[in-house]
């Protein structure tokens, strides 16, 4: 049986991350009633952070609630290119456990170290955004970690910058309880059509598990205009 991604349509880009936003609280609420706990992927890129600071106004406690990253760049947390530094700048979460990769172990140390402190704890939700060439977490077209099995690989090369990475293997981020994809603007469009199309091994994204996948988008996405 074939599965059909639900998609949200917002208006705008504010309406979208506020979408995201309240998934996010949503399943990170109901992690906490129904397991005492919640763990959540983050990412970065540039409309997240709206996301986060919606989060961070909606949801007052965070006790019990971790907070890891579906990507990271091999940088230190403090250089301005860091998800982790986007994150904590924008997301008040007092009492959130964070978990920051190590960067001074390089891509390949800080990937293995993530995944032995990730191991098989399975993620509540997922938040992943994609680029325009189909890219999510730090998974690239064409690269050979868009086949990794495991939990967490090192990534160099890579084609947005920072170029060295560590990201969730698909695998890892398909067993989430939710999957949110956020994507928004024109420049997504023509990615976007071929997520909603179904998977493909040339865009990444669409690889995601379209059982759970949330697509949470605006109209210029889904538009091109
Ligand atoms: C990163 C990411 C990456 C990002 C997308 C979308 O660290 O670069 O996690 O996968 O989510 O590239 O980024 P934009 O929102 O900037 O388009």
């Amino acid at each position: 049986m074939s599965h059909e991604p639900v998609v949200t349509r917002c208006e705008t880009v504010e309406e979208a991350a506020a979408a995201a936003s309240e998934v996010l609280a949503t399943a990170i609420a109901s992690a906490r009633t129904v397991r005492g706990r919640a763990h959540v992927a983050l990412s970065g890129g540039s409309v997240v952070g709206q996301t986060y600071r919606m989060l961070g106004a909606e949801l007052s406690e965070w006790r019990d609630v971790h907070l890891w990253y579906g990507d990271e760049r091999v940088v230190p947390l403090d250089d301005e290119e860091s998800n982790h530094r986007l994150c904590t700048a924008h997301l008040e979460a007092p009492d959130a456990t964070w978990h920051p990769i190590k960067p001074e172990l390089g891509a390949e140390g800080a990937a293995a170290a993530y995944a032995e402190e990730l191991g098989d704890t399975v993620l509540d939700v997922s938040l992943n955004g994609m680029g325009p060439d189909g890219h999510t977490a730090s998974l690239f077209p064409g690269f050979p970690q868009l086949d990794a099995d495991g939990v967490c690989v090192a990534v160099h090369d890579a084609p947005k910058p920072p170029s060295e990475r560590i990201t969730l293997t698909l695998p890892k981020i398909n067993e989430s309880r939710r999957i949110v994809l956020l994507a928004t603007g024109a420049e997504k469009a023509p990615m976007l059509e071929r997520v909603i199309a179904g998977p493909d091994p040339a865009v990444p994204a669409s690889l995601l598990e379209r059982e759970r996948l949330e697509i949470v988008t605006d109209t210029a996405a889904l538009e091109g205009r």
